[in-house]
């Protein structure tokens, strides 16, 4: 790709030829229990813009799943990458001491919305810092039970489906799936408040249901060992809880000495504007797991703790390839240019793609709802304002007319668009972004014969 490029630019309408081939053999030899949505084989990339096997540029709001947080092989990163490369590439930080795996853990210690020293445990998922977390939590407080909520993912490992309750088919033939002894509450959906408040006066009903129900008839608060929580819900469908909502929630755990586990594999790494999505809310949580951005790409997980919490012994949990000593470098970089500037950009950007959003609200019926903050924006589809029928077929045509116009993007929950960009995201780019997004809507709204 030339050293300056814009996106969108389709010159054969994908999948090209090349595509199509992988696509294929694909088909034969990968397991077919992944989830494409559409038909997109990256060749290359740089910030914000993939080009794909045939030479079509894309405009990339994906970001590989909200992972690039530094946009595409940013060259500071690489540069980081290929200095440890060099080095070495391994040695197993569970049996070896490397200096890359030591500087991070004090890097997150000092970025980990939690009070005081702080200790860190490397995996390499998502999944693997919240198996770390869910094993932590029980071995500190010798309590047995998890709560967790509906709609949430932390992962498919496991234990970390045990948490998941996201879609069902992600549990459906595992039976019985899961480590037994989580309890799930309802999570704050308030554009779809079933007692019918708003956000700026409810009390947090939501977790009526945790206290009076399931804390009165199924487990005693004394035998839950910790509270998992994304901050704001990400696979569940970019949902925003209000203020109330965490705050009663961590008063709670306090209350009766359960930890409070934060997810932030998805809303972490400044993609919310702040480094953590715990910052917005004030919270302070006694475990943070880590992982989708927190190495611009590379395999890293991370459950933080707090350090009189993480007191397992050696060999109470270990993983040979976690905390790669190429990954852990990563991190560093990606961190310095979080903190440098990416964060910001992700606030700034973030703030003008939404305002987009919400007039793109205006003059499209299919919006029911625009939610998110910095570069973490939910938009949910609805067939009709009154009813908020679910539009889930529509927004999967919504997300195929945006690729076949150059821009990737992503479902997420039955009926909602995300917009997870990498976080080099600029202006130009959330302008087009804004554009695209209006004709794919309009093109299906013109096919469900919906007007605004
Ligand atoms: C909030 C959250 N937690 C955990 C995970 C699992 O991460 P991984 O796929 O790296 O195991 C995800 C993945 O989407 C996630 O969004």
């Amino acid at each position: 790709m030339p050293p300056t490029i814009t996106a969108p630019l389709i010159r054969v309408g994908p999948p090209g030829p090349r595509a199509r081939a992988i696509i294929q053999r694909d088909a034969e030899f990968v397991s077919p229990s992944y989830t494409r949505t559409y038909p997109f084989v990256i060749a290359r990339g740089q910030g914000a813009v993939v080009e794909d096997v045939d030479g079509n540029l894309f405009l990339d709001c994906a970001a590989g799943i909200a992972v690039n947080s530094t946009g595409v092989s940013h060259p500071d990163v690489v540069r980081a990458i290929v200095e440890q490369a060099q080095k070495f590439l391994h040695m197993s930080g569970t049996d070896f001491y490397y200096e890359a795996q030591v500087a991070l853990a004090r890097e997150v210690a000092g970025i980990v919305p939690i009070a005081g020293p702080v200790r860190s445990f490397f995996g390499n998922s998502g999944a693997e810092a919240n198996e770390a977390a869910i094993k932590l939590a029980r071995y500190h407080t010798k309590r047995p039970f998890l709560i967790a909520f509906l709609g949430s993912f932390h992962g498919r490992t496991m234990g970390a489906l045990s948490l998941t309750a996201s879609r069902a088919v992600q549990r459906r033939g595992f039976g019985p799936t899961t480590a037994p002894g989580v309890f799930h509450a309802p999570y704050a959906d308030c554009y779809r408040c079933p007692a019918g408040l708003k956000p700026a006066t409810c009390q947090a009903e939501c977790l009526d249901f945790l206290e009076e129900q399931t804390l009165v008839h199924l487990v005693t608060p004394d035998e839950v060992a910790a509270i998992v929580v994304e901050p704001i819900q990400g696979e569940g469908g970019y949902l925003v809880p209000p203020r109330q909502f965490h705050d009663r929630l961590q008063a709670l755990a306090r209350r009766h000495g359960m930890l409070l586990i934060v997810d932030e594999v998805q809303s972490g790494m400044g993609r919310t504007g702040r480094m953590f999505a715990s910052e917005h809310y004030g919270l302070q949580p006694d475990i943070v797991t880590i992982a989708k951005g927190v190495a611009s790409g590379l395999p890293l997980g991370i459950a933080a703790a707090r350090a009189e919490v993480m007191d397992w012994t050696p060999g109470a949990h270990a993983s040979t390839f976690g905390g790669n000593p190429v990954a852990c470098a990563a991190a560093l970089e990606t961190i310095r240019l979080l903190r440098e500037s990416l964060i910001a950009n992700a606030a700034a950007v973030g703030a003008y793609l939404m305002d987009g959003v919400r007039e793109l609200q205006q003059r499209h019926p299919l919006i029911g709802d625009v939610r998110g903050k910095g570069l973490m924006i939910g938009i949910e589809l609805v067939r009709d304002r009154a009813s908020k029928a679910r539009a889930t077929a529509e927004r999967d045509e919504v997300v195929t007319e945006a690729f076949n116009r150059g821009l990737l993007i992503l479902g997420a929950g039955r009926n909602a668009l995300r917009l997870s960009p990498p976080l080099v995201l600029d202006r130009g780019q959330a302008e087009t972004c804004l554009r695209i997004l209006d004709e794919a809507l309009s093109a299906v709204e013109r096919r469900h014969g919906l007007v605004g």
